[in-house]
């Protein structure tokens, strides 16, 4: 059976869970993509030659019947790519940052990634080689020359620290599946364009983005876990 991928936030062709996905696809691998908008990711699957599903990660229900349909028609998971993410607070300031903001930013960013990690564990460790990349960002960083917490010119406060807890649920979780065959990482895909206009502002292109993605997606046996990465390099935390 070809290994499974499940890919979450995939609902824009210019995002990088949709290039990930296709990455992966043309490696051999089964791609799921995930949005919460249905008609979304069932265009760009069609597309694609990728199978789509609904998934909201804000919420417990949604990610249980995903994983129903998992255990059905695969029984098993072998690469989680927790994508899902926004609330980009360019500009931001934590000192009058709306509080509503920050709840929603941690319940997508950290929770999200947490509740599909919690749920889709069992049919992770029905697999070979499980595999679990976070996608998080240079923001999360306390020492990123460019985008780190005490570098980023844009300041992106509530952002930057909902990815400084990606990464340490990324540690937390790989600390607990050292003893399965799972490796979990956080991997930046540096500033990448996504949106239109921002290779202007020095952001690269998606397909260069995703390869660092593809690369923790895909990692041997005897890979890291529990890291930090950008293409592939460790980052510093
Ligand atoms: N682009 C960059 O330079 C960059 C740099 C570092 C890290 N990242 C990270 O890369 C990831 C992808 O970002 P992107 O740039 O490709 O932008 P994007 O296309 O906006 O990706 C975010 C995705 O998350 C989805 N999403 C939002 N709320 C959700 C929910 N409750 N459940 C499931 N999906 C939800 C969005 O779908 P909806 O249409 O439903 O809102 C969207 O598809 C994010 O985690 C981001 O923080 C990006």
């Amino acid at each position: 059976m070809k290994k499974i991928v499940l890919v979450t936030g995939v609902s824009r062709n210019m995002g990088l869970g949709f290039e990930t996905a296709r990455q992966l696809s043309a490696l051999g691998y089964t791609v799921v993509i995930t949005a919460r908008d249905i008609d979304k990711v069932t265009l760009l699957a069609a597309d694609a030659g990728l199978i789509a599903k609904t998934l909201d990660v804000t919420s417990e229900s949604s990610i249980d019947k995903l994983v129903s349909q998992f255990s059905e028609q695969f029984g098993k998971l072998d690469v989680l790519i927790n994508n899902a993410g926004g609330f980009f607070d360019q500009g931001g300031a934590a000192a009058s940052t709306d509080m509503t903001f920050v709840k929603d930013a941690f319940d997508l960013n950290v929770l999200g990634a947490w509740r599909t990690i919690k749920a889709f564990k069992s049919l992770l460790e029905k697999s070979e080689s499980g595999r679990i990349v976070n996608v998080s960002s240079g923001a999360g960083s306390f020492t990123d020359p460019v985008f780190g917490m005490a570098n980023h010119a844009g300041n992106v406060p509530a952002y930057a620290i909902t990815k400084l807890a990606l990464n340490g649920l990324t540690v937390k979780f790989a600390k607990e599946l050292k003893e399965t065959k799972i490796k979990i990482n956080s991997v930046c895909p540096g500033f990448v364009a996504t949106y239109p206009g921002t290779e202007a502002w020095g952001a690269r292109p998606v397909t260069e983005g995703v390869k660092g993605i593809v690369w923790a997606a895909t990692l041997p046996d005897d890979g890291p876990s529990g890291g930090f990465f950008r293409d592939g390099k460790s980052l510093n935390w």
